[in-house]
């Protein structure tokens, strides 16, 4: 059924979806179904269930979330930022990538930044999500990134997939090498196996997908699968009942036919062989008593000349018309040359006024959208004994499965629909009430909102389960704060047990007012284990291996667009061998050679210059940066790596300007994080190389030493820690 625009009564705390489907080109009129690859079945489903969704009562609003294009040869309707479409659903589009239209295989390359746009326009908004649903594996990397960074479950919905198309492609004889250069299989699949491991729920059209397609996948067992099938436009589709039938679509079927009184046997498909249109005429052409029984309607696209059609097509239709003839089937068979979208409805309803059949020959249905089309209009059908089918009988009972790939199969069980007049109405009935109750939108959403309100009641448990004073604390508080700290670990935060413990928790208690954040030359586990041993907060943001990965929150979330960033010119391998050969370098412990930093100690005496080492790698064409500190380390990082660029880039990420983070160190290598547009913080133990930075802008000398500096520093940057520096004075002192 369509969705009507009626408004309606809204329950309490109605939830806020964020739906995301990069490719194709959505609208909400006008769809241009069938332009291209990409523009079909799933552009129409999302429109769909964005409406749907958004009329529901527990449902506030719903964004679909596109790439924006601005392409002189696609209508200028895909560059609007925002296009209302009714009933509290919105189309959101976002520039990504290039501005030209894209097939879907070419987005890869430009997902991460669509995950950055979808942060900024969140907190623009100033509201985050309750829930995120993605179509496609390219949308489910993006939603994937998005739900690990802020917290939010992840709904996701397949629509194809790319295992068992792979399988299909080679399994014909197409080349692995040829395939994937023209499809991206690898990344495609490795993300669809990251989305099922991660999605809270994954929706499915028929049982059938998850057993045969979703059970392709090594993560198959992570998640949770419903069949939830998608609404059928039933508006269009209605039984004949006191509806007068178009006069010109009952001439453009009964002009081929000698004795149009009979039922229709009624089949609608693509010129397609695997549609097996050629086992129909099988069956009708070999059995006396059908044709004594039915005449047979076939709608196989439209046509000017069969000799202009494309040869896969040509062969269907030239082999239609000989077989016609070879089993001497004229006057029985109406196969109309022009068919309209508007016609369609009408040649369901023919048949059912003739108390017909539908037939869907094919040798395999994974869905069957023409039977759902056919159960509206009150006419029952024959389908193959595949996934589509079955659900669909399963859930309506209105159609006899059968073995398409046997003729006679086909004609048995169409005789036994058309001569039983009980089952028929039966069925005809059947069908009616079942696509009201399974293949509505409106059926879909209440199966849709089931689902979700279970699975946002487990989240909450599960957020109350770990027991933090603040609500929802899960969630990255990074989208919507105005501030953020961002500190040094060593001689910064650590020294001093009482002011650290007092700074650990004013931050927790303003969790959603400054986000904290900390940066630090150790690896990950070594940064998480030393503030876990002197009990401070959990960070929200973790940069860490000097500057070179970034992480969030208590699930040590990595943030994959910085991996992706950092990469540029980084050949770690080649660098590591041409290091080996210098002198007055070591390899410090492996725990610290990470995949985007290596890192010696490094003999001063001994070492070569800096600048002659920049030299020798530059000459070997190699790019690192290199960055010497405490007089004995010397790390080996790609370009764009530091701790400063990191914060550049949380800046530019998070939608947060630079002036609003403030930022604490020590020594040498804060430097490059502490100058620059942030605020920052120098603590009274600071070792001697920072001593030079006093006097610059936007730079604090704190008296106190350790945590009660940093304190010292966000009281002189307007934070209300008065009681903190009450009780540290101005000077802390060190443990020792
Ligand atoms: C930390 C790291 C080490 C690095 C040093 C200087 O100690 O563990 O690998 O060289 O900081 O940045
Ligand atoms: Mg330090």
């Amino acid at each position: 059924m369509s969705v009507k625009s009626q408004v309606t009564p809204k329950s309490e705390n109605p939830i806020y979806i964020l739906m995301i489907s990069m490719h194709g080109l959505i609208r909400g009129t006008d769809m241009e179904l069938g332009r291209d690859a990409d523009t079909g079945g799933q552009t129409t489903y999302v429109v769909e269930l964005a409406r749907a969704l958004a009329n529901h009562r527990e449902v506030d609003k719903v964004h679909l979330l596109t790439r924006l294009i601005d392409d002189p040869s696609v209508s200028s309707d895909y560059a609007q930022p925002e296009e209302d479409i009714g009933n509290g659903a919105s189309i959101i589009r976002m520039p990504c990538g290039p501005s030209r239209y894209l097939r879907k295989e070419l987005l890869w390359p430009h997902l991460n930044q669509m995950v950055d746009k979808c942060l900024h326009f969140l907190r623009q908004q100033g509201r985050l999500p309750d829930l995120i649903h993605t179509h496609y594996a390219d949308a489910g990397y993006v939603g994937q990134q998005l739900s690990l960074l802020l917290g939010i479950p992840l709904v996701h919905t397949g629509h194809s997939l790319g295992r068992p198309k792979l399988e299909r492609m080679l399994a014909s004889g197409r080349k692995p090498q040829a395939l994937e250069k023209q499809f991206n299989f690898e990344r495609r699949i490795a993300a669809e196996e990251e989305v099922i491991k991660h999605a809270s729920l994954i929706v499915t059209s028929t049982q059938q997908e998850i057993d045969l397609q979703y059970g392709l996948y090594t993560n198959f067992n992570h998640t949770r699968f419903r069949v939830i099938p998608p609404g059928t436009d039933t508006s269009r589709f209605s039984p004949p009942k006191r509806h007068k039938i178009d006069i010109n679509v009952q001439q453009m079927v009964d002009k081929h036919l000698a004795d149009m009184d009979k039922p229709l046997i009624f089949s609608i498909s693509r010129p397609d062989a695997r549609k097996n249109i050629k086992g129909l005429i099988e069956a009708y052409g070999n059995n006396p008593e059908l044709q004594a029984a039915a005449n047979l309607l076939i709608v196989a696209g439209t046509r000017e000349d069969i000799r202009d059609l494309e040869d896969s097509q040509k062969n269907v239709m030239s082999g239609l018309l000989f077989d016609i003839d070879r089993y001497d089937l004229w006057g029985k068979v109406s196969i109309p040359k022009h068919v309209s979208q508007d016609d369609v409805p009408e040649l369901y309803r023919l048949a059912a006024r003739r108390r017909g059949v539908f037939v869907n020959p094919a040798y395999t249905e994974p869905f069957g959208l023409t039977l759902i089309e056919a159960a509206a209009s009150g006419l029952p059908f024959v389908a193959p004994d595949d996934g589509g089918p079955r659900d669909i009988v399963g859930n309506c009972r209105n159609g006899l499965l059968t073995n398409t790939l046997q003729s006679e199969a086909i004609a048995a069980s169409l005789l036994a629909m058309l001569q039983d007049r009980k089952k028929w109405r039966q069925c005809a009935n059947n069908g009616i009430v079942g696509v009201w109750r399974h293949y509505s939108w409106a059926a879909h959403v209440e199966k849709y909102m089931k689902e979700v309100r279970r699975l946002l009641r487990r989240d909450k448990k599960r957020l109350r389960r770990q027991h933090t004073i603040i609500q929802n604390s899960d969630r990255s508080t990074m989208p919507l704060v105005k501030m953020a700290l961002i500190s040094d670990i060593d001689n910064t935060l650590l020294g001093e047990k009482n002011s650290l413990k007092s700074l650990s928790n004013w931050l927790k208690n303003h969790r959603n007012k400054l986000a904290f954040g900390i940066a630090t030359g150790r690896p990950i586990e070594s940064a998480v284990a030393i503030l876990k041993k002197h009990q401070v907060v959990m960070p929200e943001v973790l940069i860490t291996s000097v500057g070179s990965e970034i992480h969030y929150g208590r699930n040590l979330v990595p943030d994959v667009g910085w991996a992706a960033h950092i990469r540029h010119q980084w050949r770690r391998d080649a660098l590591a061998e041409a290091l080996a050969k210098l002198p007055g370098l070591s390899l410090q412990a492996p725990e610290n050679q990470r995949e985007f930093k290596l890192s010696y100690i490094a003999k001063p005496a001994s070492m070569p210059q800096l600048n002659e080492i920049y030299n020798y790698l530059h000459d070997l064409k190699l790019h690192a940066q290199l960055i010497y500190s405490h007089g004995e380390f010397l790390d080996v990082l790609p370009v764009r790596a530091s701790k400063g660029h990191a914060i550049r880039y949380l800046a530019y990420k998070w939608g947060l300007p630079m002036q609003n983070f403030l930022v604490a160190g020590d020594s040498g290598n804060d430097v490059e994080m502490l100058v620059g547009d942030t605020r920052a913080i120098v603590v009274g133990n600071h070792s001697l190389e920072l001593a030079e930075l006093r006097g610059r802008e936007q730079i604090y000398f704190a008296d106190g030493c350790y945590a009660a500096g940093v304190i010292e520093g966000l009281g002189f940057y307007g934070l209300e820690v008065d009681a903190l520096i009450q009780e540290f004075g101005k000077k802390g002192s060190a443990d020792v």
